[in-house]
């Protein structure tokens, strides 16, 4: 259905492609771009031949409303998460009223097409609903934080793969020795509100694998560097006070530009297996603002060179068995959305995902295919 790229057979993007160098894991190898991508070609198909996850998030709004958009998503993932729609603001509008019917679109077309569904998130200090800061207090938030957890992880009970449950605790900022984040649950329930919320999970559906979720913890630079090991002493402590917890989930949202991806995230994902937990790519997308160049194929060749570097390292570790993109294609990414993302170069769209706007293959989705398929059997 999918046809492969275009820009394949003019010569502005062959000199695009030359650009990668061809000993790079990620590099864009002419002879890996012809062929189908779907079927047998797609990123779901080389993901299930390895025993790996392929998915993205899901805007459940297009879901509804874009068909070809539906079928992407099913030709190209075995697993998919919402973008938005499982978190508190969306599916617990009003105190004492759920709003399920996005969510449960979702995993009905997950289940109709043998996809797996990841459940995003339970516990957050964004995303809170409007009626939030005016209920919740120090007397209820306790029963409030486990009643949403009970209600919404008990509905989908046995039916979701992995829940992030306690999403982002972490914020060196706030000033704690300790890293955590000085969160709404965090003033009100102190630490232990990250234990209760797994507790109750795992009580709600004792089948989903539970995940610890955070961002900015992949480079090596220092700031990195100090919240993974925030990230990594939350996750001892949890582990050791034998609180229910099978996974991390290591965002991935990584800058283009960057030299700063190491051994440390490579480091970080055997400290983790050796706690017994699983680690999943959560939200993966290369963000391309900080590239001075306008020309889309030049930055496509550098987001591409990420993912194929990035991919294949974190793959390389058993433990690692879940990639998930934030979007699939760049027409509906959060990075090109002015509110959430001040862009440096407003005007341009990011080449952030495997598939461009018109539900084309870009070289990301090639690197990242041979970054699936650099997985030892
Ligand atoms: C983002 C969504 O993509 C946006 O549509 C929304 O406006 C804000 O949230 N880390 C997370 C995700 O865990 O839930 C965030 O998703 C992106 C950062």
């Amino acid at each position: 259905m999918l046809t492969r790229r275009t820009f394949l057979s003019g010569a502005g993007s062959l000199a695009a492609a030359s650009l990668l160098p061809r000993s790079l894991p990620g590099a864009l190898q002419p002879e890996q771009a012809v062929g189908s991508v779907d079927g047998a070609g797609s990123l779901r198909a080389h993901a299930t031949a390895r025993g790996l996850f392929y998915g993205a998030a899901v805007d459940t709004g297009m879901l509804r409303n874009d068909p070809a958009y539906r079928a992407l998503l099913a030709q190209q993932c075995n697993i998919v998460v919402a973008e938005n729609s499982m978190k508190w603001a969306a599916i617990h509008p009003e105190a004492d009223r759920y709003a399920f019917e996005q969510a449960d679109e979702l995993l009905a077309f997950a289940e109709q097409h043998q996809m797996q569904l990841r459940g995003h998130n339970l516990c957050w200090h964004e995303a809170l609903p409007s009626w939030f800061a005016s209920t919740v207090n120090l007397g209820n938030a306790r029963q409030i934080l486990t009643g949403h957890i009970r209600t919404v992880a008990g509905r989908y009970q046995g039916r979701i793969r992995s829940w992030d449950v306690v999403n982002e605790a972490i914020s060196l900022e706030d000033g704690r020795t300790d890293g955590l984040r000085v969160s709404p649950w965090f003033q009100m329930l102190g630490p232990g509100y990250i234990d209760l919320a797994f507790r109750t999970a795992r009580e709600a559906d004792p089948h989903a694998l539970l995940t610890y979720n955070d961002y900015g913890i992949e480079y090596d630079h220092p700031a990195s560097f100090t919240k993974r090991a925030a990230v990594m002493g939350l996750l001892k402590r949890l582990t050791a006070d034998g609180v229910p917890i099978d996974a991390v989930g290591i965002q991935s949202h990584i800058d283009a530009t960057t030299s700063g991806l190491g051994p440390g995230i490579t480091a970080f994902v055997t400290e983790a297996r050796t706690l017994g937990l699983k680690v999943f790519i959560t939200e993966l997308d290369v963000n391309d603002d900080n590239l001075a160049a306008d020309d889309p194929a030049t930055r496509e060749a550098a987001v591409a060179e990420v993912y194929g570097q990035y991919v294949t390292a974190m793959i390389a570790n058993p433990a690692v068995a879940e990639v998930l993109t934030w979007g699939i294609s760049n027409n509906h990414s959060w990075l090109n959305n002015s509110k959430t993302h001040k862009a440096k170069h407003p005007g341009r769209q990011q080449q952030a995902l495997p598939f461009d706007a018109n539900y084309q293959p870009t070289p990301a989705f090639y690197a990242l295919r041979s970054a699936l398929d650099s997985r030892k059997g």
